[in-house]
C-alpha cells in the first residue's frame, strides 16, 4: 500500500516536533518544516525542509519538496507563537508579523495543497489553533485575533472545500509544555514602551503564564496524538481538544461570552492588585 503523506509546519520545537515523530513511527512520509531546519528530528520517512511561513517562495518549495510523493494526503498548519503585549504597545509591524506567521502562513500554505488534494478527491488541513481560538486574555489581543480567525478561516473552508471531498478541522490545545510560553513572555518585554502604565498588568499576568508553563496539563506529544486522530479520524470533526476541561473552557467562552468577559476582567483586577 502507498505510504501516506503529511507535511507538518513549526516542526523544529514542541507539538510539531512531536507530531512529526509519531506519523513517522506509524509509517508516514513526513514533510516536516521550520526555520531552524537544523532542530527538526530526523528519521526513516522523515524529510527536513527550512521553511518560513511568512515567506512565499519558502511556502512554495515546501510544498513542492512534498508533490514528489505523489500524493498529499494531510497538511498541519501548526507553526506559531504568541506575539504579547497591551494592544496599545504592540507595534503595527508585530502584529502583522503575527497574522502573517499563525493565520496567513496557514491560509497561504493551504491554498498551495487544495488543487492536488481536490484533484485526489481526498485530504484533510489539520489546523492547529488553541482554546485561545474561542478564549481571550489581557495582553493576547493579536495572538487571540490570530487564533479566532484562523477557527472562522478553517470552518468556512470546510463548507467550501467538503464538496470535494476534502476536510479543514481546527485542533484547540490548552496549556502544553513546549516553547511557547517563554516566547511569548519574552515577547510582552519586546513590546513595552518605556515608561509603560501597563506594567503592574504585565507584572501580574507574567506570573500567571508562567503558571501556565509550569503546569501544562499535557505534553507536546499528547497533543502530537490529538493531531493524529484529527489527520486520520474517518469521519472527521470540526474541533479536537486534549481533554474534556479544555472543551468545556472553550465552551463556556462561546456560550456564555458575558459570563467569560467578568470571569477575564476579574483575572486582570487580581493581576494588578
Ligand atoms: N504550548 C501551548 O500551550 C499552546 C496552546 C495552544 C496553542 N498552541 C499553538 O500550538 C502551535 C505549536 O506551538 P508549540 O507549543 O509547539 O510551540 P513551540 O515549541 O514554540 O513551537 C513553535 C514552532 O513554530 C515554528 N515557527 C514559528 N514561526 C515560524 C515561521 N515563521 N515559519 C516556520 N515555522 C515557524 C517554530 O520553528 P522555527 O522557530 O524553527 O521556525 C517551532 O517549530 C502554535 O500554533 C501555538 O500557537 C500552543
Amino acid at each position: 500500500m502507498q505510504k501516506k503523506t503529511v507535511l507538518i509546519t513549526g516542526a523544529s520545537s514542541g507539538m510539531g516536533y512531536a507530531a512529526t515523530m509519531l506519523f513517522a513511527q506509524k509509517g508516514w512520509e513526513v514533510y516536516a518544516g521550520a526555520r531552524r531546519v537544523d532542530k527538526i528530528p530526523t528519521g526513516s520517512g522523515i524529510h527536513p525542509v527550512k521553511l518560513d511561513v511568512t515567506d512565499a517562495v519558502s511556502r512554495a518549495a515546501f510544498v513542492h519538496a512534498a508533490q514528489v510523493e505523489g500524493s498529499l494526503d494531510v497538511l498541519i498548519n501548526n507553526a506559531g507563537y504568541g506575539e504579547y503585549g497591551p494592544l496599545e504597545e504592540v507595534s503595527l509591524a508585530h502584529a502583522h508579523k503575527q497574522l502573517e506567521t499563525n493565520l496567513f502562513g496557514a491560509t497561504e500554505l493551504t491554498k498551495l495543497v487544495l488543487p492536488t488534494m481536490r484533484r485526489q478527491r481526498s485530504g484533510r488541513i489539520v489546523n492547529i489553533s488553541s482554546i485561545g481560538g474561542d478564549m481571550y486574555s489581557s495582553l493576547g489581543g493579536w495572538y487571540h485575533i490570530a487564533k479566532h480567525g484562523l477557527n472562522v478561516w478553517s470552518d468556512v473552508l470546510d463548507t467550501e472545500i467538503r464538496q470535494f471531498g476534502l476536510r479543514s478541522v481546527i485542533v484547540e490545545p490548552g496549556g502544553t509544555a513546549s516553547s511557547w510560553s517563554e516566547i511569548a513572555m519574552g515577547s510582552i518585554k519586546n513590546n513595552l514602551s518605556p515608561n509603560t502604565p501597563y506594567q503592574t498588568l504585565v507584572d501580574g499576568t507574567l506570573k500567571m503564564i508562567t503558571n501556565v508553563g509550569s503546569h501544562s496539563s499535557a505534553t507536546s506529544e499528547d497533543l502530537a496524538k490529538v493531531f493524529y486522530r484529527a489527520a486520520t479520524d474517518q469521519r472527521a470533526k470540526r474541533r479536537y481538544y486534549y481533554n474534556f476541561s479544555d472543551r468545556m473552557m472553550a465552551r463556556m467562552a462561546r456560550v456564555h461570552p458575558e459570563i467569560f468577559h467578568q470571569v477575564v476582567m476579574r483575572m486582570s483586577a487580581r493581576a494588578i492588585r
